[in-house]
């Protein structure tokens, strides 16, 4: 049994994609290459965490393929939300839960179990800027107005988290994994909210998507932290193959 993750599969089957660049390069048949490599590493004995960014569809109806797509992966398929996911508002997790029952699992104030550990988490939030650079490139100074609205959704995201991790505790739970779209810290950061839980919990791992594009993927943790050991899993980071996180 094993558990594996990635982030940021951006499938786009029946939609426009909304980023340039994700025809080229690594991202050049990045459905194809993903699939195959779920084939030959997971089977249906084990599961996959897709964390965050699953489907430029807007709804519903313009996800169906994607979501056939990663239906037919093999192993327990458990999804987070993402900040592109507009087919997942906040309040829909249950009727989602409920539409792919049996299916697909998706993640937000609940939890699912991996052998004694739990797979909390939750799409998380961190501020991105805009930062104000001098001529050598270094931050001197940022939008604080932005700044300002991001600790508000920090804050509600810190909430949910809470919850995945309260409602693992009062099942008995005491080891967990922690599932996060958004990197834990923003690029000046060393701890934020959700580092904080993390060590109050004694999660042993976070694991992070989000950061795509070879410029972001070292703007937050990675390796072990106050105990806790932080990933970057987006899928153009592994190239496409995912995780193995136990
Ligand atoms: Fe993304
Ligand atoms: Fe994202």
């Amino acid at each position: 049994m094993g558990l594996y993750a990635i982030g940021d599969l951006h499938l786009h089957f029946q939609t426009d994609i909304k980023v340039r660049g994700q025809t080229k390069g690594v991202w050049r048949d990045h459905e194809r290459k993903f699939k195959n490599s779920c084939e030959r590493l997971i089977t249906d004995e084990d599961t996959l965490v897709l964390v965050g960014d699953h489907s430029w569809g807007k709804n519903f109806s313009e996800c169906e393929e994607d979501f056939a797509y990663i239906e037919a992966l093999p192993g327990r398929k458990i999804l987070i939300r993402g900040n592109h996911d507009m087919f997942w508002d906040a309040k829909k997790t249950s009727e989602l839960n409920e539409r792919y029952q049996g299916r697909l699992l998706f993640l937000q104030n609940n939890y699912y179990s991996y052998e004694d550990y739990a797979i909390v988490g939750t799409k998380g939030f961190t501020f991105e800027g805009p930062f104000y650079l001098n001529r050598r490139g270094q931050i001197v100074g940022w939008d604080e107005e932005k700044e300002e609205h991001a600790e508000k959704l920090i804050s509600r995201e810190a909430d949910r988290l809470r919850l995945s991790f309260e409602a693992a505790k009062a099942d008995g739970f005491r080891k967990y994994i922690m599932f996060l779209h958004y990197p834990p810290t923003n690029i000046m950061e060393k701890e934020s909210e959700f580092t904080k839980i993390a060590k109050e919990y004694f999660a042993e791992q976070v694991i992070y998507a989000h950061s795509h594009g070879e410029m972001r993927f070292h703007d937050s943790l990675e390796g072990i932290i106050d105990g806790v050991n932080y990933s970057l899993v987006s899928g153009d980071y592994l190239k496409w193959i995912p995780k193995k996180i136990l």
